[in-house]
């Protein structure tokens, strides 16, 4: 399984209806009403509008159909993301009338909130030509939303427009911007499309990212790493050992990537997929599953091997290790993330000691392990394909925070290790500051550990850049032609003394 749940997005998902019948008569009178305002007087940027917390209105018995629901939701989960740096996922779960939506309604939701990140920087530059003033955050959610929806979904601008503003007018300190935005996205429908060309999609990556990915891989090819932020990618799974990979292939329409990985063009429903109920397989990038392939061609065989999988949850890399044999002990501080490893080792029928606890301060009864394999928190920037958000919702100042836990979780990691064993350190982060730099640095400082060159040959066949000087690095640009993976690192390192 990835790091979060899949929150793929789909051009074609199609937006929900009002469920209040045919109100396009409706809504072009109110479109005239509303330009007729925006031409009467300028936008109030009052300090109620600025700072007031937005309110579903409910007072006058008049309630959202499920298309303007849906457009407050985005808007607000858009603002959660931004301000308190969560995941699209985590944003929707904390939104009231989330769940009510159905199904359909709440992949809409995830769709356009996800393209809406994939395009941060074109939709910016288009919402520029337009805005004589950056109205407050909430507003700016409802147009670049809305821009997303017209622009780069396709959808219907009456609808786009029409349920944008509806979702506004629910809203107290929202309203008074309601004239200004009917305007704005009514021109963003009519002429906005003429302004992508002028915005290549590496400006979808922030400047101080893109920047890094420049110092550590040269202009080139960060842009080809950026250029990935637009592209759907494809479905990863990880697959038993005992299952036969090559009729699951044929019955799920995947194709055989490498090692236990399968490949299908677009996710779907994937507990419908043949496999699934049973536990045959596991949702997981090609370059999340690469870390325990590696360390289990260094090893030769994990029998008889106690293996601690430091900060694991939600699990994929216990799944693998338990899979192929080793007593696994998988230890994460977050209860709610490990329930979720639990649910998928019952589902696949898989084993491990579970621990809930700050790797900084291990239990003293834990012991030592034969291996460890530390998949250190990080920016995940790797991850940017199928969580767009990654790359919004982190700071540089987050990014230093999080440099100095992996130090600390490096040092904690390497005093819960026996002498001979091996610790591999990986992350999803594609700035060597959280990678090659953090090894650089910790084998400077303690001689009773080296370097264990990865010298995997097969790798190769994926991409001939991924292990350089011993040590695994992938990039959303490799094999691109097929679908790419996420950028990983990683580095195994043995305890001499
Ligand atoms: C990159 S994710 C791990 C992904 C997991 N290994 C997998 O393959 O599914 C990082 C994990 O580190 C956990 N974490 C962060 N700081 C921690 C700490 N100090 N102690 C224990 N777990 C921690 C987070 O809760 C999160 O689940």
């Amino acid at each position: 399984m990835d790091k979060h749940p899949s929150s793929q997005d789909s051009p074609k998902a199609s937006p929900p209806r009002s469920g209040q019948g045919s109100r396009a008569g409706t809504r072009e009178k109110r479109g005239a009403q509303d330009r007729r305002q925006a031409n009467s007087r300028k936008p109030s940027y009052n300090k109620a509008a600025k700072a007031g917390a937005e309110r579903p209105r409910r007072d006058n018995g008049w309630n959202l159909g499920p298309g303007a629901q849906s457009r407050l939701i985005i808007a607000r989960a858009i603002q959660t993301i931004w301000g308190q740096g969560v995941s699209i996922e985590d944003a929707l779960e904390k939104q009231n009338g989330f769940h009510e939506l159905s199904t359909r309604d709440r992949a809409f939701v995830r769709n356009v909130t996800a393209v809406t990140f994939r395009r941060w920087g074109q939709i910016t530059y288009i919402l520029k030509q337009y805005l004589k003033k950056q109205p407050p955050t909430f507003i700016m959610a409802i147009l670049r939303s809305a821009a997303a929806q017209s622009l780069f979904l396709k959808m219907p601008d009456h609808a786009v427009v029409g349920e944008s503003v509806d979702a506004m007018k629910a809203v107290d300190s929202a309203r008074g911007f309601v004239g200004m935005a009917n305007a704005v996205l009514r021109r963003i429908t009519e002429t906005g499309a003429s302004h992508i060309g002028a915005v290549p999609p590496h400006n979808n990556v922030p400047g101080w990212l893109l920047k890094q990915w420049e110092k550590d891989y040269g202009r080139m090819e960060a842009r080809r790493i950026a250029r990935q932020v637009v592209e759907i990618p494809p479905l990863d799974i990880s697959v038993k050992k005992d299952i036969n990979t090559s009729e699951l292939a044929q019955d799920i329409e995947a194709e055989p990537v490498y090692a236990q990985t399968l490949r299908r063009p677009h996710a779907g429903n994937i507990t419908k997929l043949k496999g699934f109920s049973e536990g045959d397989w596991w949702v997981q990038d090609l370059a999340s599953s690469l870390p325990v392939h590696l360390l289990h061609e260094h090893l030769g065989s994990f029998d008889g091997q106690h293996i601690f999988d430091l900060c694991a949850a939600p699990g994929g890399k216990t799944l693998q290790l338990a899979d192929l044999g080793a007593k696994v002990t998988a230890v994460d501080k977050s209860e709610f993330r490990l329930h979720r490893l639990k649910k998928n080792l019952e589902r696949c029928q898989l084993n491990a000691n579970i621990i809930t606890a700050d790797v900084l301060n291990l239990p003293n009864d834990l012991g030592q392990a034969d291996h460890i394999l530390l998949d250190a928190p990080c920016t995940a920037t790797g991850t940017f394909r199928r969580h767009p958000e990654v790359l919004y919702n982190r700071k540089p100042k987050d990014q230093a925070a999080l440099i100095k836990l992996q130090k600390r979780l490096l040092k904690a990691a390497s005093m819960a290790l026996k002498p001979g064993g091996t610790l591999t350190y990986c992350t999803c982060s594609l700035q060597k500051a959280e990678g090659e730099d953090q090894i650089t640095a910790f084998l400077k400082e303690r001689s009773d550990f080296r370097l264990n060159r990865i010298l995997t040959k097969s790798l190769l066949d994926i991409d001939s850049d991924i292990i350089l000087d011993g040590i695994l690095r992938t990039r959303p640009s490799f094999r691109s032609d097929l679908g790419g993976m996420d950028g990983f690192f990683t580095a195994i390192l043995e305890k001499t003394g």
